[in-house]
């Protein structure tokens, strides 16, 4: 029956302009950002929690770009709707790179994100402070309801890891994250001030002036 429903949709919203999105992520904290960063494009946005019958993807690419892509493409062909997908994570200069792509599964995809930070501080015990850079990434996609990805847009927030978590605001790697500038973390800074600065917020800046070519506004 939702399916149906939602295949009905699919061709309400088949048109080259997109009437509601689906934001393809079940991480609470990116769907409370994005609820905020989308505001001005007013349009419905759908969350994947109406959508219980499909499944998660497995995330397979090795890059922002191509997981951002696969889970765009993959929610679209299920649910028949325009879709996003956000995939993103933390790079850290002295561990090459490290956490990534894999920052949701860093130190296995159970392990809470007081260990996931405990394994990153444990990382860099012995660096000094020059050498705790790091950034945020964010890439995010939209696919149209038959699958096509359309747009992609990203944004990137450089700065460095704190020596301890600070701060209850956020969610994932907040606590230790210091954005270029400043000497409070992310999870000490309020919702706005955050997305003023985020990976995540530069990306829906620019997703939502590449959104103009479909919606004219
Ligand atoms: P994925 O994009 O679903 O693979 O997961 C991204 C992971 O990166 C999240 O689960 C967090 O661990 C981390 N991450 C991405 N963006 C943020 C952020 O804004 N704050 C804190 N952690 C983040």
């Amino acid at each position: 029956m939702a399916m149906f429903f939602y295949r009905i949709g699919h061709f309400m919203t088949s048109s080259n302009i997109p009437k509601s999105i689906l934001i393809a992520t079940g991480n609470k904290g990116k769907i409370r950002e994005f609820e905020q960063l989308l505001l001005p494009l007013n349009i419905l946005l759908v969350k994947l929690d109406e959508l219980p019958f499909i499944a998660e993807p497995e995330e397979t690419g090795t890059t922002f770009h191509d997981n951002a892509k696969l889970k765009a493409e993959y929610y679209a062909t299920r649910s028949g709707l325009w879709s996003m997908a956000d995939d993103s994570g933390l790079e850290i200069d002295h561990l090459k790179g490290a956490p990534g792509v894999l920052s949701a599964r860093y130190g296995g995809a159970d392990a809470s994100y007081s260990e996931k930070m405990r394994l990153v501080l444990d990382k860099l015990a012995s660096t000094t402070e020059s050498e705790r850079s790091a950034q945020f990434v964010s890439v995010i996609a939209l696919a149209d309801p038959s699958g096509t990805v359309r747009l992609i847009a990203e944004g990137v927030c450089r700065g460095s890891i704190a020596d301890a978590p600070r701060g209850t605001h956020g969610f994932g790697y907040d606590p230790i994250f210091l954005p270029a500038g400043f000497d409070r973390t992310f999870g000490e800074m309020n919702d706005e001030e955050k997305q003023s600065l985020s990976h995540r917020g530069k990306a829906s800046i620019q997703f939502i002036r590449k959104m103009s070519d479909f919606t004219g506004v």
